[in-house]
């Protein structure tokens, strides 16, 4: 992070924080710590976006990104789809009323239970990147549709997938003829370009594999009826990303240009593109202490309660941060180091980040951009309670609503 964007962090709120969150209605809230306070307003706004950019692309909410039924009751009334990782995900869904026919099952390794009950449901769209998974849901679900996972590179996101996940180019065609021998129906294909994509090129060519496998499979008689461009798409943080309107302007051509034919169905499943705008999580300062001339902040919240993708981006991962100090903006600013209340030194945060000299016992601390792999990450680790979401605005109707909702609708 340059000193330039330290400085400005220091003296205004980043543009993408969610307006009815700001420090002043967060610190009128009087709820006990730690909470991710959700707008919902954001996750409409967010998702009205994200449908219009990409003309003719049907969303499906990958919900592990964050499993509310608030956000899940919002982005169904938008008449969004989802896309579920377990048959967990599929009864949540069902206890909302979402039905499983509009529902993709995009993890591509699945226990054989799962695949029986969600068929059973209604769930009639598998993945799948292997021969193994295929005799499995050849013999679970006779006949389900499956569309293929390819790799694809990922090496320009924080958060790859590729190297867990994804047939080769050269080994899909021969995994689709497969498919229709075992008497599956050829439906589609899908990708990941990794989390938080940092280029829009990566979309590009990803479209142009999936591209060369439907020409191959046109040659077989099989036209595929889905293309999944996957997740990926970037929230903002502190880090500048692309904009949904720089990688619209990558996918459209991509999608005119290098498919031999437009499939049927053209699917997205963005998770924190979605949400992770829409929260700020608030922490409570437990104590302020300098550790070998370093100063370090103990939070009620840390790595293991939510905030585990500090962890897997080796600390060089930054959200924007603000404190309930009124003099936040007034004071000097120092370096701190960030950690959790457990008695793990792995469930630290932050380095180096710079929070007011005043900073102290008592105090919370507003961590914005938390609403993507927070709350579906907390644990109890340590007896430590993991964050109570709390909602406001929105169109959900609150019939699954936590105790905790404030304002809104
Ligand atoms: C199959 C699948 N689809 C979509 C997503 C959502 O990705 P993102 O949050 O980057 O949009 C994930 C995330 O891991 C995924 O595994």
């Amino acid at each position: 992070m340059t000193a330039a964007i330290t400085d400005q962090a220091r003296l205004d709120l980043p543009g993408h924080w969610p307006a009815a969150l700001g420090p002043q209605t967060l610190a009128g809230l009087d709820l006990p710590t730690p909470f991710l306070a959700v707008d919902l307003d954001t996750v409409v706004d967010r998702y009205t976006a994200f449908a219009a950019a990409i003309p003719g692309v049907s969303t499906f909410y990958a919900m592990k990104c964050n499993p509310s039924a608030d956000i899940l009751g919002t982005l169904a009334a938008l008449g969004s789809g989802f896309e579920v990782a377990s048959i967990g995900e599929l009864r949540m869904l069902q206890e909302i009323g979402v039905d499983p026919a509009e529902v993709l099952y995009s993890n591509p390794i699945k226990p054989p239970a799962a695949i029986v009950e969600a068929r059973k449901a209604g769930l009639w769209r598998f993945s799948f990147d292997s021969e193994g998974e295929l005799h499995k849901l050849a013999q679970l679900a006779p006949g389900a549709a499956v569309y293929i996972r390819l790799r694809v590179d990922d090496s320009t996101s924080s958060f790859p997938l590729s190297r867990k996940f994804g047939a080769e180019a050269h080994e899909a065609r021969a995994l689709l003829l497969l498919a229709r021998q075992l008497g599956l129906r050829p439906y589609g294909v899908t990708f990941h370009v990794g989390s938080q994509c940092g280029t829009t090129s990566a979309w590009r060519q990803a479209i142009a594999a999936a591209g060369a496998l439907m020409a191959a499979l046109a040659a077989d008689g099989i036209h595929l009826e889905m293309l999944d461009l996957g997740g990926g798409f970037p929230a903002r943080y502190v880090e500048r990303v692309p904009s949904l309107e720089q990688i619209a302007g990558a996918i459209v051509p991509a999608l005119d240009e290098l498919l031999p034919y437009r499939p049927r169905l053209l699917a997205a499943e963005p998770g924190r593109h979605l949400v992770a705008e829409s929260a700020v999580m608030v922490a409570s300062v437990l104590g302020r202490e300098v550790r070998a001339g370093e100063n370090w902040l103990y939070l009620d919240i840390g790595a293991y309660h939510g905030m585990m993708e500090t962890q897997q981006t080796v600390q060089q991962w930054r959200f924007p941060l603000w404190t309930s100090r009124t003099d936040h903006a007034l004071v000097p600013h120092l370096p701190f180091t960030v950690t959790g209340p457990s008695c793990d030194s792995s469930d630290t945060m932050f380095y180096g980040v710079n929070l007011p000299s005043t900073v102290d016992v008592g105090d919370r601390l507003y961590i914005g951009s938390a609403g993507a792999y927070t709350l579906s990450y907390a644990s109890h680790f340590n007896g430590f309670p993991p964050p109570e979401p709390v909602f406001v605005g929105g169109v959900a109707p609150s019939a699954h609503l936590p105790a905790a909702r404030v304002g809104g609708s």
